[in-house]
């Protein structure tokens, strides 16, 4: 498994263009303007949750790794979503993501994580 932790910020069109597949740079560009940055974070965080879980980090190409949120382009309600990153070789990754405070949170696992459960403070 993998997860990260990503502070919603604006990053440049070169940062998508360089790091991002061609299916994630289509997702941003349709992306409402206000949203960008949120789908820019969460599919970055995404990539990097399956980049540590592959155990590599950025010694892999970003682009080996494909996310791609469930409920796009509802993507961004106060809730855990699902998300699923896909490596080149075929190796799927499943796995939540969450907005909250100006922060995206991703954790994906393989096998697909069970159902999340909300612990008592
Ligand atoms: C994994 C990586 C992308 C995370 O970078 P980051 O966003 O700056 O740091 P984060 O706080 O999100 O994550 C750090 C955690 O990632 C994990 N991590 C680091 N390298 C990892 C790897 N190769 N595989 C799996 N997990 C890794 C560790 O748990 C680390 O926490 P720790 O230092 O307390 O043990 C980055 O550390 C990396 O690519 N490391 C390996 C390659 C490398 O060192 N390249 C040189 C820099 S490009």
């Amino acid at each position: 498994m993998g997860c990260d932790l990503e502070a919603i910020e604006p990053r440049s069109p070169a940062f998508v263009a360089d790091y991002f597949t061609a299916e994630e740079r289509n997702l941003v560009a349709r992306a409402p303007a206000a949203r960008q940055n949120q789908v820019v974070t969460l599919l970055w965080s995404a990539k990097e949750s399956a980049l540590k879980a592959l155990g590599c980090g950025l010694r892999l190409d970003t682009r080996s790794v494909i996310a791609a949120p469930a409920d796009f382009p509802q993507t961004g309600g106060e809730g855990w979503g699902e998300v699923s990153v896909k490596h080149v070789d075929g190796r799927a990754f499943c796995g939540w993501w969450r907005a909250t405070h100006d922060l995206v949170r991703t954790v994906i696992a393989d096998p697909p994580p069970c159902q999340l459960v909300a612990l008592q403070g």
